[in-house]
This record gives C-alpha cells, structure tokens and sequence, in this order.
C-alpha cells in the first residue's frame, strides 16, 4: 500500500491553546487546525451550513462555534453537535514532529 506524502501545514506554536488557526494551501480548501490541551486537531475551516470561517468561531468545551449562526461542531470528531448543522465537518489526520504540523490528504 504506498503512503501518501506529508504537508507541512504550519508551526505547532503559531496555534493558540484554545484556539484555531487558519492554513491556506494552494488549490484546497481552507484548513482550520485547533489546539485542545497542547493537542493539535485539523478540520476543513467552512462551516457545512454556510460560508463562514470556523477560525473566526469560539472554542468552547472541545466544541467549535460558527460566527454566523451558532451551530457547532466536535473538534476531535468533526460532528455537527448543535444546530443548524447537521453535516459533519471532514477531519484530518495531525502529525506532529519537531515544533511542526502535517497532514495526510486523502486520495484525490
Ligand atoms: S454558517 Fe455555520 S451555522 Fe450557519
């Protein structure tokens, strides 16, 4: 089975514990990494209910908070926990080696 190449996507310090981080790779989606606890979580960054960017959401809980209609979704998991969201939100994996992120995309 061949691994796929891993994409540096920022420095572990430049995320706020308790906080997000927007990481714009050309021709993808916008990314939003999370710290939780000094653990670093990777989400697609918009919103499955509409256009916003969750980086600029609170985190509260694990939970993050679209700005636009309070709907929130499990950082971890990527579920669409509260209202109007209902799709989960795509997660990445996070590798974490010497003070930086990486990721692994899918196939595609
Ligand atoms: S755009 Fe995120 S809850 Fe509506």
């Amino acid at each position: 089975m061949s691994r796929h190449p891993l994409t540096r996507l920022c420095a572990i310090e430049d995320v706020p514990d308790g906080g997000a981080l927007q990481v714009v790779l050309p021709e993808r989606p916008p990314l939003a990494v999370f710290r939780l606890e000094g653990r670093c979580f990777v989400t697609d960054d918009t919103c499955t209910h509409g256009n916003a960017s969750l980086c600029d959401g609170d985190v509260e809980g694990g939970l993050v908070i679209c700005p636009f209609h309070a709907g929130s979704f499990d950082i971890r998991t990527g579920e669409a926990v509260d209202r109007p969201c209902v799709k989960k939100l795509q997660t990445y994996e996070a590798i974490e080696d010497g003070g930086a992120l990486y990721t692994v995309f899918p196939e595609g």
